[in-house]
């Protein structure tokens, strides 16, 4: 098994990004198309799509779990996944598991149900988690755990962790989690959380979907007890594929509230039993993605190569650039155009920027009609609250009471089950309850920016 072989060429670390660009992503310029959207998801490498067809094409996989060739044959991929993974983020096997999923949602979705909240139990969550981590917390609720949360500051920032990370008492196990990159603002908040929490009796998830595709994790030096990814996000191929990654000894403490196909060491019906797997085995639900996880290894070894330092480099310098063409944006009257929410320069920051755009009377123009814009100049480009409401109410600067009024307001469960945005939007006095989200990658160049702007630059009156 090889994660070096197929391709052709000269392997992608002796190529500039531009000749990378053509030799990876070609499809973009044939298809004159710009994509800004790689923290929604990475685009796939072509080498990589066509190494992994031809090992699909080559190699006999069957369903994991047995001991024939072929079920041998995707164990063993599967495996060296777990070792790429584990790799990946600079954590220690001998402390670390990892738990494949279809995604971060799931990973965080597998802790949530199964960490042993009780009444004293805290849950602290920040205010800039993405939803799928924000929706532990029902979890929580339900085993009357207290729920609080780490309020953002200035520039979408994370407050003073210490008033609300009151010490958690070791006999009630207790939870923090926060996301290291922001998916609305880009804001890399600081890993320190890890250790300090951790002092405080917390276990702690941290969500690392949006942070590792452009910035090094080593959980050598952040000894974060859970750790949440999609694979989608760093390697663009294949979908379907995200992993906890957790320290053994905190799985150890989680409690799965049930069983399923592959997560057994037995089951008696007659008897009413059932023995969970040990370790992360306990965690998988039925048959894995085998097929997309045998991609992995490669996937990994080819970010490994280009650098993901590289990456990150190029992606702040296109991000700064972003940053001071929307800034340039003025109006003939001399009103900026463009609101960026979050900070406007490159520290501690990643490349995901949020906006909105406003006319020359400083009336918001709508995300949805900016999408639209770029979207008519083959850009994509993503809008609305990008599943994050802590960060999209703090930018917005939406009081509580009023969302809570415009909320229930907007609900017409006998009408449409769903909730209106237009009614919401008109009920916060016609502010539009979103923003435009911009986030290059590792094939941006600056003609995809210019492109970008010369859109925007349709609504300079
Ligand atoms: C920071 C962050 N966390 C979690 C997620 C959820 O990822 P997925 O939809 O792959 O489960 C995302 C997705 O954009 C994200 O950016």
């Amino acid at each position: 098994m090889s994660t070096q072989d197929g391709g052709g060429g000269p392997p992608l670390s002796c190529l500039s990004l531009a000749k990378l660009r053509e030799r990876e992503f070609g499809r973009l310029d044939a298809r004159d198309e710009v994509y800004l959207d790689y923290t929604g998801s990475a685009l796939p490498f072509d080498s990589h799509v066509q190494w992994h067809l031809t090992l699909l094409r080559s190699e006999v996989f069957g369903n994991p779990h047995s001991e024939s060739p072929a079920s041998l044959a995707s164990s063993r991929w599967t495996d060296a996944a777990t070792v790429a993974v584990l790799a990946f983020v600079d954590a220690d096997p001998a402390e670390y598991d990892v738990v494949f999923t279809a995604n971060a949602s799931a990973a965080a979705k597998l802790v949530g149900e199964s960490f042993p909240f009780e009444r004293r139990s805290r849950l602290v969550l920040a205010a800039d988690n993405h939803n799928s981590v924000l929706g532990m917390r029902e979890f929580a609720r339900a085993a009357c755990a207290t729920v609080a949360y780490l309020p953002l500051g200035p520039g979408l920032r994370l407050r003073d962790a210490q008033p609300v990370l009151a010490a958690a008492s070791p006999r009630h196990p207790s939870l923090f989690a926060f996301p290291a990159q922001s998916n609305f603002s880009g804001v890399r908040h600081p890993l320190a959380l890890v250790r300090l929490a951790r002092s405080r009796g917390y276990m702690v998830l941290l969500d690392a979907a949006a942070f590792v595709p452009t910035a090094v994790l080593s959980l050598r030096e952040v000894p974060a007890d859970f750790v949440t990814l999609s694979l989608y996000k760093v390697l663009g191929y294949p979908t379907g594929v995200g992993a906890l990654v957790a320290r053994r000894e905190s799985l150890g403490r989680l409690r799965r509230p049930w069983f399923s196909g592959g997560t057994v060491e037995f089951v008696s019906v007659q008897n009413d039993l059932h023995q969970l797997r040990r370790g992360a085995e306990g965690f998988h639900d039925g048959t894995p993605n085998f097929l997309a996880l045998s991609a992995i290894p490669r996937g990994l070894a080819l970010i490994a190569d280009i650098g993901v330092p590289r990456i990150g480099a190029h992606v702040r310098r296109m991000t700064e650039a972003l940053m001071a063409g929307l800034r340039a944006l003025h109006h003939r009257n001399g009103r900026p155009m463009v609101t960026i929410y979050g900070p406007v320069d490159g520290v501690a920051r990643g490349g995901t920027i949020a906006f909105n755009l406003q006319d020359e009377r400083g009336a918001r123009i709508h995300h949805a009609a900016v999408e639209a814009r770029a979207a008519a100049y083959r850009v994509s480009v993503r809008s609305g609250c990008f599943c994050n409401p802590g960060a999209s109410e703090h930018a917005f600067g939406f009081k509580a009471a009023r969302v809570a009024a415009c909320l229930s307001a907007s609900c017409r469960p006998e009408r449409d089950p769903s909730l209106s945005r237009e009614d919401f939007e008109r009920c916060m006095g016609d502010t539009p309850a979103g923003a435009v989200r911009v986030s290059p990658g590792v094939a941006t160049s600056e003609r995809d920016i210019a492109r970008l702007l010369e859109a925007l630059e349709e609504w300079r009156r």
